[in-house]
């Protein structure tokens, strides 16, 4: 059975659904059923949580134009698989997203967990590198349970697959075509926007996939002087230093946005 969603859950649903535009606070409690009281509340505590929420005497809230925090609810709206295909979690920190994602593909974590986070402490890199993952960027993990015909499949098909979906996704969302590589890594302008890990459990014996997580690190907004001195002349941002002006003219070339195009495409 679904969970059943707080007034807050629902609340940002219908604010993100309606971005950029002001829903009176008498219509939310109407839709709701609650009382405007309880909205104000829940709006103070998204406030709080980093949401950023206009509130104008006789207009309403307003999510404004230039808010991108990933959410569970801001991903869900752009979704074209069934709801019960994918479970969402998003953090503000994580270590890693490979890692939760790991540790719950092993306590047996269904086909479709995502893992999303706003920043990671400790981003994991192909070979026992790291990866540079600060505010603005799309860290995301999913836990693949191949079916049969898949399961002897080498994981490097996979990660391709993922980076093949990826760079589909930016295209859609962000129109811009980035060149897939070999290693799975996506380049934009020559430089590296994306990377993909790709990590799996199974059996030694028989070389069969139980589960596969597919990680993928994206450079969304990171600004270009922000990139450490070793990766000043590879790496770059789809949106080198965003800006607010950049949503009301792409209002849906957001990360939520971006990180439901990847869902879709994978899943
Ligand atoms: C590489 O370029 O070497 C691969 C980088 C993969 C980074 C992603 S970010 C989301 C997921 N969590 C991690 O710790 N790593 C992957």
């Amino acid at each position: 059975m679904a969970e059943k969603e707080s007034s807050r859950e629902r609340i940002l649903s219908l604010l993100e659904q309606n971005r950029g535009v002001f829903v009176s606070g008498e219509q939310i409690a109407e839709q709701l059923n609650i009382s405007r009281n309880s909205v104000w509340k829940a709006v103070r505590a998204l406030r709080k949580e980093g949401y950023k929420i206009a509130a104008v005497t006789n207009r309403g809230y307003n999510l404004t134009e230039d808010n991108d925090k990933l959410s569970v609810q801001g991903i869900r709206q752009y979704l074209q698989i069934p709801g019960n295909a994918c479970r969402i979690q998003v953090y503000e920190e994580l270590p890693s997203t490979n890692l939760t994602a790991k540790e719950l593909a092993l306590q047996g974590a269904p086909h479709g967990t995502v893992i999303i986070a706003e920043r990671q402490t400790a981003g994991a890199g192909r070979a026992s590198g790291s990866f540079f993952s600060p505010e603005g960027g799309l860290y995301m993990s999913l836990v693949i349970r191949p079916d049969d015909s898949e399961k002897g499949k080498n994981k490097e098909r996979f990660a391709l697959r993922a980076a093949d979906s990826a760079a589909q996704a930016v295209e859609e969302v962000c129109g811009v075509k980035a060149e897939i590589q070999n290693s799975g890594d996506l380049l934009l302008n020559g430089r590296k926007i994306c990377g993909i890990l790709t990590e799996s459990g199974g059996e030694i014996e028989t070389g069969m996939i139980h589960w596969l997580v597919l990680g993928i690190g994206i450079h969304f907004s990171t600004p270009a002087d922000a990139f450490p001195e070793e990766l000043k002349d590879t790496d770059g941002s789809i949106y080198p230093g965003i800006n607010a002006e950049h949503y009301i003219k792409h209002p849906h070339a957001t990360r939520n946005h971006l990180a439901a195009a990847i869902i879709n495409r994978i899943l």
